[in-house]
């Protein structure tokens, strides 16, 4: 039995009135993707069920950049659409082992006590907290850090985001981690009681397979540097184990079997919502559904993420699956429904060049699309569109590359946005429509193309009448067999309404 150790005081959240008012009317904010209050987001940590809620907990900071300690926020929803904010679940304490920052980590049920695992920092130690009201309050255990240092002799690039199951009369858990120069590590620890754990052994390595191409490259740019993998993922979808890792650039995974406490990959995909998602985190609800959240990164400058007072936001909850070929099947929570308000329909419309919607506007909308490549090179949907085209966001499926497309060069007139063209592989069967469904929610745009690829960025346009909507069909036809747009609801009062 553990013993708790300091309780942690009602700590939330505080905006200013001047703050509030101008989150209230920024268009970048998204309405119905879920968002603390105001300032900092990274990762969404140990989403979990509990006595009729959907908890989420996530990294959070009280200011932008530079951004402060972190500290675990927390949100419930009976829905995983709509949220009710609750007070901070963990904030650093002075003098402890997490006094620079509550990292991220995961949530489980220890005979029906709810329990945190998570990193403190400076240096990385894996800790433990419990809840004994239902979620409200959180206590740290007494002997934090329950695991003080990397194993014995190893030398590692990083040592966090831990993850905690049951499996036979013994704990396990993974540590995000991994060898200078190698390649990413999951760790696996094993424990009887939770407060005293044995290393085991490396639960899966992999060689170094991403480099920084550039010395200027950012941490978080497309290519990472591969050798620290962060917020490991493991768990089991169908007669599989997937392992979901974030290599400091994108999420991988890998698709395999689980054994004598070992994971033997048989494929390894390349990412899970290619583009700025990223920290993916899993969890298996009620109706014992697969559901991945993941952080949405911004793609605008530090300083305008600093006077905008908000930055980061977490992505929609994605159903996971494994397909007939191996792959991961990621499709939008059917709950999402919901959300929709008007409804504007186009059926079979060929298109040679653009197709304009002109009834189909906004900047928070559901779009389905549903089209036949007839004999085009490329084909899709452009958004957020001008009337004049100056500022654009697309969406395509690019026949030769065989690749699903998002681009956003020319989604925003700002210097300060930053536009990238995002690319997922996706082979057509014969005879299967491309089919995307895209969700706009004001500087969020994540597209599932046939649930097979996932696509995530951002989008700041400067003009406010960059709200339209067309189809269009690059040398050749393409047939359109369904196009539904939904005008997407907000999901909270302090939201804007479009
Ligand atoms: C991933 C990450 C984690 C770490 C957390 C800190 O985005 O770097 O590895 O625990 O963010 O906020």
């Amino acid at each position: 039995m553990l013993s708790p150790g300091s309780t942690l005081g009602a700590e939330s959240a505080q905006v200013d009135a001047p703050l509030q008012q101008r989150l209230a009317v920024d268009s970048q904010r998204p309405q119905y993707h879920f968002l603390p209050k105001a300032h900092w987001v990274n990762d969404p940590n140990g989403p979990i069920f509990w006595k009729g809620y959907y908890h989420l907990f996530y990294q959070y900071s009280s200011t932008v950049f530079p951004q402060g300690r972190k500290y675990w926020g927390h949100a419930r929803s009976t829905d995983m659409v709509h949220w009710e904010h609750l007070p901070m679940a963990l904030a650093p304490t002075p003098g402890g082992p997490d006094k620079d920052g509550c990292w991220s980590g995961s949530a489980f049920i220890n005979h029906d006590v709810p329990t945190l695992v998570y990193t403190g920092v400076f240096p990385q130690v894996q800790c433990l907290a419990t809840s004994d009201d239902d979620m409200a309050t959180w206590k740290k255990f007494s002997g934090n850090p329950m695991v003080a240092l990397p194993p014995a002799g190893l030398a590692v690039t990083g040592f966090r985001d831990p993850s905690v199951w049951r499996e036979g009369d013994s704990w396990l858990m993974t540590v995000g981690s991994g060898f200078p120069g190698q390649g990413g590590a999951v760790l696996l620890y094993g424990s009887k009681d939770l407060a005293h754990w044995d290393y085991l052994h490396p639960l899966f390595t992999a060689p170094l397979f991403e480099r920084r191409d550039s010395a200027r490259a950012s941490r978080y740019d497309s290519v990472g540097a591969g050798d620290m993998w962060e917020c490991p993922d493991f768990f089991p979808l169908g007669q599989k184990h997937v392992l979901l890792v974030s290599t400091q650039g994108r999420v991988h995974y890998f698709v395999g079997t689980y054994s004598d406490r070992k994971f033997q990959a048989e494929a390894h995909h390349l990412i899970v919502g290619s583009g700025l998602h990223y920290a993916s985190k899993s969890f298996e609800d009620h109706q014992g559904r697969r559901i991945l959240w993941g952080w949405v990164r911004e793609a605008r400058s530090e300083a305008a993420q600093n006077s905008a007072g908000w930055s980061g936001a977490i992505s929609l909850p994605r159903a996971l699956l494994i397909d007939s070929d191996g792959a991961l099947r990621m499709d939008p929570l059917p709950e999402l429904a919901c959300l929709r308000g008007r409804h504007h329909r186009i059926a079979n419309a060929e298109v040679s060049g653009f197709l304009p919607a002109p009834h189909i506007q906004g900047s928070s909308l559901e779009i389905r699309l549903v089209m036949e490549l007839i004999d085009v090179t490329e084909s899709g949907i452009s958004v957020r569109r001008s009337p004049d085209a100056v500022e654009e966001t697309t969406i395509s499926y690019d026949a030769a590359s065989q690749n699903v497309v998002l681009a956003t060069g020319r989604s925003s007139l700002s210097p300060e946005a930053g536009g990238a063209t995002y690319r997922g592989a996706l082979k057509l069967y014969p005879g299967e429509p491309l089919r995307l469904t895209v969700f706009l929610d004001g500087s969020v745009v994540e597209v599932f193309a046939n649930g097979r690829t996932c696509l995530t960025g951002r989008i700041y346009p400067t003009r406010s009448d960059s709200r339209g909507v067309g189809i269009f069909a690059r040398e050749g036809r393409a047939r359109v067999k369904s196009l539904d747009a939904y005008e997407m609801k907000a999901i909270s009062p302090d939201r804007l309404t479009t």
